[in-house]
Parts: C-alpha cells; sequence; structure tokens
C-alpha cells in the first residue's frame, strides 16, 4: 500500500492559518497581464510590496489609478475600518472586477497578500482566484520559530527559504538561537576569536563530534568544519525578513550553552583554562564587560526590540567551588534558602544585568524559563520551553510569556512511531496531530493573567539535522498546524478541516521546492474482526480519497493493482 498525492481541485477554504471570516462569493478574477496594480502606501515599502507581489504572481503588472475599478488589484492603506483591529489586520475582497486589500498598515497588506497568494489558481493567462470576501486579523502578536545554527550551520541563502516559509504562513518572528557550544555564528569584531576559532569544530556532524572529544579548530586548519554569518550577511538576512513582515530576534547565550566561548577567551570561565566549563565566570568583572560588547554590537545589527539572553540549563557546578563567584555572593548578600540556591541567585543576578544593561538602550529580553529560578529580572518575557508550567508561573507573576512547549512545538522531535524509517532525532514524539491540539491559553489563568500570553513559538534544534531537506522534512506539515495555533481563533481550529486544507498545501510545497514529511497522506488501515464472517475486516482510508490499490501477496502494489473498493475480508 502505497503513499498517495492525487490531484486536487483548488477551492477557497483551503487557507492556512484560517481566516477569522471568509465566505465565497460568484465567479472569479483572472489575473492577467492587463491586470492594474494600485497601491496608495508611500515610499521604499510601497515599492518593496509592490516587487514582492510581482515575484509572488509573475505577471507583468500595469500601473493602475485609484479611479481605476476593473480588472484592478488594489493595496490600500485605509484608517476608518473597525474590522481592522490590529495593523496585521486586513480585508480582502476578490470579485470577477477586482482584487481589493485593505490594511491599516503594509503587515496587513502582507498578510492579505498571503492569503491571495494561496488562493490563486495558476491558469491560461495567469491566474484565477475566486470570488471570496475575507476579513481576518491574527489572534496572537507573537508567531515564532526558532531556529538552531549552532549545531549544524545554515547558510544566509537557506535563512532566507526559511522566512519565506515562515511569511506564507504569516509568522512574525524569526528567532535564531545564535551561539551554543557547538559554534558561535556571529561576527562581533571586537572578538575576533569568536569567529576564526570558536565558529569551527574537528567535525560538521554534530553528532560525531560532541562523541568525539568536543573540540574546536581554527578555521584555516585541515578539518575545520562550521561556519558564521558575517555582520554584512546578518544585515541582509535582517533586511529580508524586514521585507516579509518578520523580526529576527538574536539569542546570545548566558550563562550556559557557552563552552565556544571559554575554549576562544578561557579567562572568560571559572577555571581559566579552554575545554573546562560550560558557564560564565559570574564573579568575574571581564564576563560583564564581555557581554556588555558583544550586545553591543548585536543591538547596533538587530532592530528587534526583543534580544534573547538564553539562559537555560545552566549546571552553576564550578560556580560552588569559585572564589571569584563566592565572593560574588558574598558582596551581593545573596544567601542559599528553601526556594533557591546561592548559585540559582547569582544566575538572577547575570541575567538582571544583562537586562539592566539592554533595558538602558531601549531593548527588552526575554529568556527560557529558568530564568525565573532565582527569580525574574523586573522586565523580562519567559519563553516557556520545559511544558507550560514556566509560562503558567510567569504570566501569573505578571510578566508576558511566549509559549513553545517541548510538550507540542519541538519539531525536532520524532513525527512517527516508526523511527527505523525516519532519520535520526532526537527522541520524542509530536504527530502533526499532537502539534495541531496545542492551545496555547492555561485555563488555570484568570483572563486578566491571560493577557500575558503574548505569543506562540516552535523550535527547530539541530543536533541531529545536519541538511536544509532535513530541517524542512522535520518543520513541514507540522509548520501549517503551527500557524493555525497562532493566527486562528480556536473556535475555527478542526483537524480534519486543517488535513483537507494541507492536501492543497502541499502542492505549493512542490512548487517551491520544499522538502516535508508525508505521513498524514498513508494509507491508514482499520483492522476489525468479524463474529458474523469469521474474518478479519480490513478498511483503508486516506485523509483526500485517493484511490487505494493493494496486494494480498507481499509484493508492492502497482495502478495496475487491485482497486480497494469496499473493506478487505481476510479468512486465512
Ligand atoms: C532548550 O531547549 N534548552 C531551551
Amino acid at each position: 500500500i502505497g503513499m498517495c498525492l492525487c490531484a486536487h481541485p483548488i477551492n477557497a477554504q483551503s487557507v492556512i492559518p484560517v481566516p477569522l471570516k471568509m465566505e465565497q462569493g460568484t465567479g472569479s478574477f483572472l489575473l492577467s497581464e492587463k491586470t492594474k496594480l494600485y497601491t496608495n502606501l508611500q515610499g521604499e515599502e510601497a515599492i518593496l510590496l509592490g516587487d514582492y507581489l510581482k515575484t509572488a504572481l509573475p505577471v507583468q503588472f500595469k500601473e493602475g489609478k485609484k479611479k481605476d475599478k476593473q480588472n484592478v488589484l488594489s493595496l490600500l492603506i485605509t484608517e476608518k475600518k473597525p474590522q481592522l483591529v490590529s495593523p496585521e489586520s486586513y480585508i480582502l475582497s476578490v470579485t470577477p472586477e477586482h482584487i481589493l486589500i485593505q490594511a491599516s498598515s503594509g503587515a496587513g497588506l502582507f498578510y492579505g497578500i498571503q492569503t491571495l497568494l494561496q488562493l490563486s489558481q495558476p491558469s491560461d493567462t495567469g491566474y484565477s482566484i475566486a470570488s471570496v470576501e475575507v476579513q481576518d486579523t491574527p489572534r496572537f502578536a507573537y508567531r515564532g520559530m526558532m531556529l538552531d545554527v549552532p549545531r549544524h550551520f545554515f547558510s544566509k541563502e537557506f535563512v532566507k527559504k526559511q522566512i519565506d516559509a515562515l511569511a506564507f504562513y504569516k509568522l512574525n518572528r524569526l528567532h535564531l538561537h545564535l551561539t551554543d557550544a557547538a559554534g558561535w555564528r556571529l561576527e562581533i569584531k571586537k572578538y575576533p576569536l569568536l569567529t576564526e576559532f570558536a565558529a569551527w569544530r574537528t567535525d560538521a556532524n554534530w553528532k560525531k563530534w560532541w562523541n568525539g572529544g568536543r573540540k574546536y579548530l581554527r578555521f584555516d586548519e585541515p578539518g575545520a568544519s562550521g561556519g558564521y554569518y558575517t555582520q554584512d550577511d546578518m544585515k541582509e538576512i535582517i533586511a529580508y525578513a524586514q521585507q516579509h513582515y518578520i523580526t529576527i530576534i538574536p539569542e546570545i547565550e548566558m550563562p550556559a550553552h557557552s563552552e565556544e566561548v571559554l575554549a576562544a577567551y578561557p579567562q572568560l570561565s571559572c577555571s581559566g583554562e579552554p575545554y573546562k566549563n560550560a558557564d560564565f565566570c559570574v564573579g568575574n568583572e571581564e564576563t560583564f564587560t564581555f557581554l556588555e560588547n558583544v550586545l553591543t554590537e548585536v543591538m547596533e545589527l538587530f532592530p528587534s526590540e526583543y534580544i534573547h539572553v538564553g539562559g537555560d540549563e545552566a549546571g552553576k557546578a564550578a560556580w560552588k567551588t569559585c572564589p571569584k563567584c563566592q565572593a560574588r555572593i558574598k558582596a551581593l548578600g545573596i544567601k542559599g534558602d528553601k526556594k533557591h540556591s546561592a548559585e540559582a541567585y547569582l544566575q538572577s543576578f547575570i541575567i538582571t544585568h544583562a537586562e539592566k544593561f539592554l533595558n538602558g538602550k531601549g531593548r527588552q529580553i526575554i529568556g527560557w524559563d529558568e530564568i525565573l529560578e532565582g527569580g525574574l529580572a523586573p522586565n523580562s518575557t519567559v519563553m516557556s520551553w520545559r511544558g507550560e508550567s514556566g509560562g503558567i508561573e510567569a504570566a501569573k507573576q505578571h510578566h508576558d510569556v511566549i509559549m513553545s512547549p517541548n510538550t507540542y512545538l519541538y519539531f525536532d522531535y520524532y513525527q512517527s512511531k516508526d523511527v527505523e524509517q525516519e532519520p535520526e532525532a532526537i527522541g520524542g514524539y509530536l504527530p502533526l496531530e499532537r502539534v495541531y491540539s496545542y492551545e496555547p491559553m492555561p485555563a488555570s489563568l484568570t483572563p486578566e493573567e491571560q493577557k500575558y500570553i503574548k505569543g506562540v513559538q516552535a523550535n527547530l534544534w539541530t543536533e541531529y539535522i545536519p541538511t536544509f531537506s532535513q530541517v524542512e522534512y522535520m518543520e513541514l506539515p507540522r509548520m501549517a498546524a503551527l500557524a493555525d495555533i497562532q493566527w486562528t481563533n480556536p473556535e475555527h481550529k478542526d483537524y480534519q478541516d486543517f488535513l483537507q486544507r494541507l492536501v492543497r498545501m502541499v502542492k505549493i510545497y512542490d512548487v517551491y521546492q520544499y522538502n516535508y514529511a508525508k505521513h498524514v497522506f498513508d494509507v491508514t488501515a482499520r483492522f476489525e474482526p468479524n463474529a458474523e464472517t469469521g474474518t478479519v475486516d480490513v478498511t483503508l482510508s486516506t485523509v483526500d480519497n485517493c484511490p487505494v490499490y493493494y496486494t494480498l501477496d507481499g509484493t508492492d502494489p502497482t495502478t495496475a493493482s487491485q482497486l480497494y473498493t469496499e473493506p478487505v475480508k481476510i479468512n486465512t
């Protein structure tokens, strides 16, 4: 029994994420070389948005005017519509005469364009779009995806392709985990060894490197494997993201996951030696100078209000015996208590220090939920990854929260139980249906506390993901489920309906050459013992009701094999 993806008509309901309101009309708009394009958007943004549209729907638009009523695609900034509740809201009207997208900002127009793209069907003269009226607005303001680039480095070009995928699903944050033991990935002019040394290791494959000594090499030594983004590369990525209304959130890890820094600059570790520690020495003033200098260059580069400072999985063991760290604890008057060790309070101290520094420059911090331990820095946003409890606790403390629980949204986990057939993954099991079922608003919070849940993010850690195509395989189609979680009103979420929309979506993956997992298109078999006939009755189905062919002699079926029409009765 084979996997099946058969030809499917496009219908106007096939939008992911599901819009707030969508009504089909009659007839279609035919987009062609004769179609005029008009916008009242001004300046650079108008040019970029027009260019984006012309690339996405490659027809030679004619220049339109405000008074054009026939065969025109209009992108209109309007302030007065009550339906446009956020800058990201839009109204899309398609009639046989016109396509009209209205929004109060370029972002809203951009999301209207995304919906339009999903509804566009190639035709002889260009594209055909069925008449429809869409009124749409996102549920969450923060809609993120994280990519881990230290464990395996991914090129600037691939990051741009990732941005395309995020934009398609109306995500608006790409969190780049830029630094970790496996490699520092961002040029910092003040600390050249970060990219001449800490960005290069003895093995291209993370697992081999991790199990084989975890050593770094200078970039010009034989066998050095790795890479990094120059500041110019990163400017290019940021600009590309901005054109897609996506903010890049940089993550600079502290105080842990910092073996690579401490190999390059061992004076920042408790032991003073490379390859001994994972955590920065918090007793050493130079650690703070280093972090401030790095964050200064990061802020010059990234316009994001939020800078992610990591904070996860600090062992803190070396701090217990480090004279400098212990002197710091004493000087600060820190005492361990029933809730937290003195070292946990020291972790809070370094995160709070980074926060003060960043707040002083008008920026805010996000940290993994361990930043709760030892007390949250006053203005910090918590990214809840160890399930939802950290997020719930932070919301109760009136801190903003991004939900990215590993129990639903770690896309490095297996998506099938048949792991023999899967590329090796880190473990876990998060099939599409489980991801789709995630409801980010904890019922245990009061309505007042729920307001602190600002958004949702999925994370892709890449220890076991060395290639672009495997990144896409782990993300797609789970990212489509993520989009419905982030954007769509929960009343409009329906897994069976989602699967139907997905059938259409994979055709678009093929067009844009995205790799994706196909488990949901497998033939599902149900086996039922039938007491009356003494048989086992086998029912076969697919999400898209494709014809199924089968054999009973163990050979691979072809389209010449038996066509499935009714339950197969097995009597031997
Ligand atoms: C994490 O997965 N360590 C945030």
